[in-house]
């Protein structure tokens, strides 16, 4: 557990999978969450979840990929709870599994505009506020992706991840002297709606590419980025973080 009281946190994406998990982890160790999505009903059932459960949260319609919203869910946050102290850009699609040269560009455009510039622009705006508020930190959502291809094609989504770190790197280069921490995390495959289509051999294909001999859930995630959140890894910026059940030492 580490100590989130008094603090304010938006979380993108938060209405599902790794994005809910990280949101109710952080409500758990008392930070105030800004749950944001695109899906409303989701949203309000993630903030319904963190209030039954004695937890401070409030919900924001957002799209990343739309510059003025991520404008408007940092303007939400400071006038609902006074402050930001911490961001997690988690939002993010899956992509399309096609080869380089029979890319749908359409869909490169859409995967880049959310998976990419939707970090640029959140973090845009995050950083300012955190600032304001006194400092904090930010966690970007890479992938394993970010630092390694697909076996399955998706230019876009990989391209997308290994730009995440670089902004990332960036980012925390540019403010460490000035009070505010960016970390990224790169996940294995995890079990979250984002998988749920996939066939049992594609499955099991996946399963086999991490040594943990099992793909990794939302929670194992949540626990590595509220670490990189917290006071505990005050030392630690500018960097990007496997949670991978071994995939890239393979
Ligand atoms: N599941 C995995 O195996 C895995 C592995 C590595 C990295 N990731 C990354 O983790 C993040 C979360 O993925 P997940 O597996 O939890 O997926 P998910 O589909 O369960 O959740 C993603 C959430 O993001 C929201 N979202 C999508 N586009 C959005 C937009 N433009 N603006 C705001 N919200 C938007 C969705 O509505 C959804 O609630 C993504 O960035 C993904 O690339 C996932």
């Amino acid at each position: 557990m580490f100590d989130f009281s008094g603090r304010v946190a938006l979380v993108t994406g938060a209405a599902s999978g790794i994005g809910r998990a990280i949101a109710l982890n952080l409500a758990r160790q008392g930070a105030q969450v800004l749950v944001t999505d695109i899906h409303s009903d989701a949203i309000d059932v993630v903030v319904k979840e963190i209030t039954d459960a004695g937890g401070a949260a409030a919900g924001f319609v957002q799209d990343t990929s739309v510059r003025e919203d991520n404008e408007r869910a940092v303007a939400y946050a400071l006038e609902k709870f006074g402050a930001l102290h911490h961001a997690v850009n988690n939002a993010g699609i899956g992509g399309q599994p096609t080869p380089t040269g029979e890319t749908d560009l359409d869909g490169w455009d859409r995967t880049v505009s959310i998976n990419l510039a939707g970090v640029m622009y959140g973090m845009r705006y995050e950083i300012p506020a955190i600032e304001q508020s006194g400092g904090g930190s930010i966690v970007n959502m890479a992938s394993i992706h970010g630092l390694v291809a697909t076996g399955i094609g998706n230019s876009a989504y990989t391209t997308a991840k290994h730009g995440v770190i670089g902004m990332t790197k960036q980012a925390g280069v540019d403010y460490g002297p000035r009070g505010v921490r960016v970390n990224a995390v790169m996940p294995g495959y995890i079990n979250t709606p984002l998988l749920a289509q996939v066939d049992k051999t594609f499955y099991d294909s996946l399963v086999s590419k991490h040594p943990a001999g099992r793909l990794g859930e939302p929670e194992e995630v949540a626990t590595l980025t509220a670490f990189l959140l917290s006071d505990e890894a005050s030392f630690i910026t500018a960097s990007a973080h496997l949670v991978d059940g071994g995939y890239c030492a393979l």
